[in-house]
C-alpha cells in the first residue's frame, strides 16, 4: 500500500521501517492526515513476522515538528477532542505493538514528535549539536496532547519531566541522555546501525528510580503538585494561564491509572484548545512566524558592524551582534563607559554562551573604538547616542564622508523622524531606522523604520540583518514614536498622572502585572530611562495630543533617570528596585482601566494613521516590543475579545470623569 506521507520498508533482518517525509513541506507534521495513514499502518503491521519497528525522518531539517498547529486554529472542543483522540489512537497502538519500536532522531523532535519517541521502547539520537528534544506545547497554551504528559513522567520522573512541559525549553542530547530520556547518542552516520542492534535487544521497562517512586507516590504527589503549582503561579498566574495546572493535577489526580490520565490529557488539551489563551497564543505563533519570514537573509551579510554610542543601548546593541558571530566596533566619546560596555558583553557572553572558549571568541569579536576607526570598514553602522535631533545631525555629517560607498547607517532613535535627522547627510537613502528594544536581549522586536527618502533597497540589506541578528523585522513608517512607542507612551503618562494623584508606585505597577503585563508601567519607565522617556514625550507632545507630565521634567532636572543612575520612581539596589511590598491593589479600582484604554485608543490611532499595514502586525509589533500579555494576543485583538463596545462605554465614562485625554481615536471605527 502506498501512502502520500510515509514509506515503509523491510529489511533482512525483519526490521520495518516507517520512514516519515511529509509530502510538500519542508519538515514532518502530525497532521490528522500523516496520523490517519500512520494508523493504517500501524493496522497492517504484522508483528509475528516483525522484530523492530524504527520510526525515521526522511527530512534533513530533523525528526518532527509537532502537531499540525494549524489545525488548532478556531476549533471547538469536540473537534478539538476528535483531533487528539486520533493521536492518543496512534501512540497507544504504537506502545502496544508485540515487537521493539525504535525511534531514531536526528535535527529537532517537538512536541508531537518528543511524544511519539516517548512511546517507543528506545529511542537514539545523533550526536549533532542540531538534535535537540523538547515539549514545548505550554508556549501555546496547552499542555503535551498525544499521551506525553503520562510517558515523560513514566520516563524521566515528575520532575525532570515538568521542567520540561512547564518552560518547553529544548534539551541537548547530553542533558536528555543523563536523564535517561534517551537511550543512545551515536553519530548522524552510526545512527541506522544503532537502531538496528537496539532492534535485536530484549526490552525491559526500566525500574523507576527510588526517588521518582517516593515522588509518584500517591501519598506524597499531593504536596508535591502543590509545591510546584506555586512555583509556576510566580511565572505565569491560573487565570492567564491554565495549561500548567491542568498538566499538574492531572499527574496528581491520575498517575496511578495511566489509562484514565490519558483519557484526562485528551479532555484536558481539548478544553485548552477551544479556549481563548491557546487560541491567542496559537496567534501569536504565527504573527511569529510572520514577521521571521519579512527579511531574506541572502539580501545582505555585513562583514562589519560599527555601532556609535556605547550606553545603555548601543552597548548592548554591539555585544548582541558579536554574540551573533559578527565582526564589531563599538564608538563611544567617553572611554569610561566603552569599559563599562565591554564588561557588560562579558557577562552576555558567559550567560549565553557558557563555554570559555566560545565567550573568548565572542570578546575577539568585539572592539573598544574609542576614535571610531571602524566607520571606515564597516558595512552597517549603527548609531545610538543621545536621543537629540542635532547631536545625531552633527554626527552623521561628520561621518559619512568617510564612511565606505555602499554603507548603510541605521538609527535607533526612539522617536524622531528619518526626514528630520537625513537633512544632514548628502545621500539621505542610506538611513533606514533600526529601532531595538530595552533591554536588547530579551527583546525579539526591531522596527524597521522607513523615512519617505529611504531606499527600499537599503530598507530590504536592513530587514535581512535583523534576521541574521535573530531578531524579528516589523516594517514601520518614519512618524513620531514609531509604532511601539507611540503606543507605549500614552500608557507611561497615565501611569505618571497616577502616581502625581496619589496612587503608589507599588500599586500602579500591580495593576499592570495583574492584566498580564510582563512589567508594571513605573518600573517599565525607570528601565528605559527617565530622560529617553522625557525626551520621546516631548517630541510625541509636538505631534499628539499628549501633555508631558510636569512630575516627570521634575525628575529628569534633579537627576532621577531611572534605573541606569539608581533612582527614578523606584531607588535601586544591585539593580533591583526597592518595593514596599505592604502596597496593594485593588482590582474594582479604575487603575487598570485607566492604563490599558490609553494604550489600546492609541493602537487604534496607530491603524488609522497606517503606522504599519494592518492589525496583525500592529499586535505582533506591541506584543514582541513591550511583552504586551501574549495571551490577549495583542491590543486590537483584546478590543475584539473584550468587546469594543464596552470599551468605547468605558472611554466616555473616564473622559467625563477625567478629561479629553480619554476621547475615542477615529481610529475604533477601523476596528
Ligand atoms: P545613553 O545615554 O545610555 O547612551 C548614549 C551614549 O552615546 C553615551 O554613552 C554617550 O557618551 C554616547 N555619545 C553621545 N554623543 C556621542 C557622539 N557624538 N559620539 C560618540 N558617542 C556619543 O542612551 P541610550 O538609552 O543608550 O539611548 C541611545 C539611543 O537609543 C537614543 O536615540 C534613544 O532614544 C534610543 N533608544 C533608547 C532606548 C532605551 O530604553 N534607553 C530604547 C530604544 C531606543
Amino acid at each position: 500500500m502506498e501512502y502520500k506521507h510515509w514509506t515503509i520498508k523491510r529489511d533482512d533482518d525483519n526490521i520495518c521501517w516507517l520512514l516519515f517525509d511529509y509530502q510538500d513541506a519542508s519538515t514532518n507534521i502530525l497532521s490528522t492526515e500523516s496520523l490517519n495513514e500512520l494508523n493504517d499502518i500501524l493496522d497492517n503491521i504484522d508483528t509475528s513476522d516483525t522484530l523492530a519497528v524504527i520510526f525515521k525522518s526522511l527530512k534533513k531539517s530533523g525528526f518532527i515538528a509537532g502537531a499540525n498547529i494549524k489545525e488548532f486554529v478556531d476549533k471547538n472542543y469536540d473537534d478539538a477532542l476528535q483531533m487528539i483522540t486520533l493521536g492518543h489512537t496512534v501512540m497507544n497502538k504504537i506502545e502496544a505493538l508485540e515487537c521493539n519500536t525504535i525511534s531514531l532522531i536526528h535535527g529537532f523532535s517537538m512536541g508531537g514528535g518528543t511524544e511519539l519517541s516517548l512511546a517507543c521502547n528506545y529511542i537514539i539520537c545523533s550526536d549533532d549539536t542540531s538534535t535537540k528534544l523538547a515539549l514545548p506545547e505550554v508556549k501555546l497554551g496547552i499542555h503535551p496532547g498525544f499521551g506525553g504528559s503520562y510517558r515523560s513522567i513514566r520516563r524521566i520522573g515528575p520532575l525532570a519531566a515538568f521542567d520540561m512541559m512547564l518552560t518547553g525549553r529544548t534539551i541537548n542530547t547530553r542533558r536528555a541522555k543523563n536523564l535517561k530520556l534517551i537511550d543512545e547518542v551515536t553519530a548522524h552516520r552510526q545512527l541506522d546501525k544503532a537502531g538496528i542492534a537496539f532492534a535485536h535487544k530484549k526490552f525491559r521497562r526500566p525500574k523507576q528510580s527510588l526517588q521518582n517512586q517516593i515522588l509518584n507516590n500517591a501519598f506524597i504527589r499531593g504536596f508535591i503538585a502543590n509545591k510546584i503549582a506555586k512555583k509556576v503561579s510566580s511565572k505565569a498566574p491560573k487565570k492567564h494561564y491554565p495549561a500548567p495546572y491542568k498538566l499538574i493535577r492531572l499527574w496528581k489526580k491520575y498517575y496511578d491509572n495511566p489509562v484514565k490520565m490519558l483519557e484526562k490529557e485528551a479532555e484536558s488539551v481539548a478544553e485548552l484548545v477551544s479556549d481563548k489563551t491557546a487560541q491567542n497564543l496559537v496567534r501569536v505563533y504565527f504573527l511569529q512566524e510572520q514577521l521571521k519570514t519579512t527579511g531574506d537573509k541572502k539580501l545582505f551579510k555585513p562583514q562589519h558592524v560599527h555601532v556609535i554610542g556605547g550606553g545603555i543601548m548601543g552597548g548592548d546593541i554591539a555585544a548582541w551582534c558579536a554574540l551573533k558571530g559578527f565582526q564589531v566596533s563599538v564608538q563611544d566619546q567617553d572611554p569610561a563607559t566603552l569599559a563599562k560596555t565591554i564588561a557588560r558583553a562579558y557577562k552576555l557572553f558567559k550567560k549565553r554562551l557558557k563555554s570559555s572558549r566560545l565567550t573568548t571568541n565572542a570578546m575577539d569579536r568585539l572592539t573598544a573604538d574609542h576614535k571610531g576607526y571602524g566607520v571606515e570598514h564597516a558595512d552597517i553602522i549603527i548609531e545610538a547616542i543621545f536621543e537629540d535631533a542635532d547631536v545625531k545631525k552633527e554626527l552623521y555629517k561628520s561621518i559619512e564622508p568617510r564612511m565606505k560607498k555602499d554603507a548603510i547607517l541605521v538609527t535607533n532613535t526612539s522617536s524622531i523622524p528619518l526626514e528630520v535627522l537625513s537633512t544632514s547627510l548628502k545621500n539621505p537613502g542610506r538611513l533606514v531606522g533600526l529601532h531595538f528594544f530595552n533591554p536588547v536581549a530579551l527583546m525579539p522586536l526591531v522596527e524597521i523604520v522607513h523615512g519617505k527618502e529611504s531606499d527600499k533597497k537599503t530598507i530590504d540589506k536592513v530587514s535581512a540583518f535583523a534576521r541574521h541578528i535573530d531578531k524579528l523585522p516589523l516594517a514601520v513608517k518614519s512618524s513620531p514614536g514609531f509604532l511601539v512607542n507611540r503606543i507605549l507612551m500614552p500608557y507611561l503618562l497615565e501611569a505618571m498622572i497616577m502616581y502625581t494623584e496619589g496612587v503608589p508606585a507599588e500599586t500602579i505597577d500591580m495593576a499592570a502585572l495583574d492584566f498580564g503585563m510582563p512589567m508594571g508601567p513605573i518600573e517599565l519607565a525607570d528601565t528605559v530611562g527617565l530622560d529617553v522617556c522625557l525626551s520621546v514625550a516631548k517630541n510625541l507632545s509636538e505631534t499628539y495630543n499628549t501633555t508631558v507630565p510636569p512630575q516627570l521634567e521634575h525628575m529628569v532636572s534633579t537627576g532621577h533617570l531611572g534605573k541606569k543612575n539608581g533612582k527614578g520612581f523606584y531607588t535601586y539596589h544591585n539593580s533591583k528596585a526597592q518595593k514596599n511590598t505592604t502596597a496593594t491593589y485593588n482590582s474594582n479600582s479604575n487603575i487598570q482601566q485607566r492604563l490599558i484604554l490609553m494604550l489600546i485608543n492609541e493602537a487604534t490611532a496607530c491603524l488609522r494613521d497606517k503606522v504599519v499595514e494592518n492589525e496583525n502586525l500592529l499586535d505582533a509589533g506591541v506584543i514582541f516590543g513591550t511583552g504586551f500579555a501574549p495571551f490577549r494576543g495583542g491590543p486590537i485583538n483584546y478590543i475584539h475579545d473584550a468587546g469594543k463596545h464596552e470599551l468605547q462605554v468605558s472611554m466616555d465614562i473616564l473622559k467625563s470623569e477625567l478629561g479629553d485625554r480619554f476621547t475615542q481615536d477615529n481610529g475604533w471605527n477601523l476596528v
